[in-house]
């Protein structure tokens, strides 16, 4: 066997593993955070009191209408679009011809490129965030940072300046996550090596099966049309 090609071919295999598990939005309430003690279990139903960035506030997502409804609808779609295509992407990128250099590739290159399709697919700017990030790009935006020090673990809509609407959506770890985003001692010495190559900043280790892996982000700015 040529170990060189080791890493691509865990990396491979692991990405077809998710495509399956897919990194669909956690609808879900009482995601279990990665630092315990930083935040309670909360529940989708009972109103918690969240800081918004300043200029921001909170939407009930049953009691929107109009415009604002349709973008939340959007919004949802956009988000698991983002999750969904990135798992397939993943798994195409190895291919039957099992080209594992090509695999390792898409790890890099995949995330960043499919956020920004179903951001012009949708009109609307649409990622992936965390209070721990593996590529620096992903780093919280001002205006999702107390979200994300909040470690909020619901769905949350959000209005904010200039008739801008943001809709964060938790996303939770998966067993067959922590391979790539696990202890790190536990992770396998190749991936880790593929890993560190590529993201010497890696802050996106150490979770556990159910924590708060990160959160879905779509956000719609002012519409021009509407701006006087
Ligand atoms: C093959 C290794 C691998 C596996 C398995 C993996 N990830 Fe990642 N993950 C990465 C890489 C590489 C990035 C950086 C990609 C980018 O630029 O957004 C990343 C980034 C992320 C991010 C964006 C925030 C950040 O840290 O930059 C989230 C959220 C995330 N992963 C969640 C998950 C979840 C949930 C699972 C399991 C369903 C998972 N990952 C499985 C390698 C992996």
């Amino acid at each position: 066997m040529n170990t060189r090609f080791t890493p691509c071919r865990i990396t491979g295999l692991i990405i077809i593993a998710i495509a399956t598990a897919a990194c669909t939005p956690a609808e879900r309430p009482a995601v279990r955070t990665a630092d315990a003690g930083l935040t309670e279990r909360r529940s989708s139903s009972a109103p918690v009191p969240i800081k918004l960035a300043p200029g921001w506030r909170r939407l009930d997502p049953a009691a929107v209408t109009g415009g604002t409804a349709e973008k939340l609808a959007v919004a949802r779609r956009a988000a698991q679009e983002l999750g969904r295509t990135l798992g397939g992407t993943l798994q195409s990128a190895v291919g039957q011809d099992r080209d594992y250099v090509r695999g390792t590739e898409a790890c890099r290159t995949a995330a960043p490129t499919i956020a920004r399709t179903v951001s012009a697919t949708h009109r609307a700017q649409v990622g992936r965030t965390s209070f721990r990030v593996r590529n620096p790009d992903n780093r919280p935006a001002p205006w999702a940072q107390p979200v994300v020090d909040q470690r909020v673990g619901t769905p949350l809509l959000m209005a904010g300046p200039e008739g801008a609407v943001a809709f964060m959506a938790p996303i939770q770890l998966k067993p067959v996550c922590t391979v790539c985003h696990g202890q790190r001692a536990l992770i396998p010495a190749e991936v880790r090596a593929a890993l560190a190559e590529v993201y010497p900043e890696d802050e996106a280790v150490g979770f556990q099966p159910g924590d708060l892996r990160g959160w879905f982000w779509v956000k719609f700015d002012a519409e021009p049309e509407r701006v006087p």
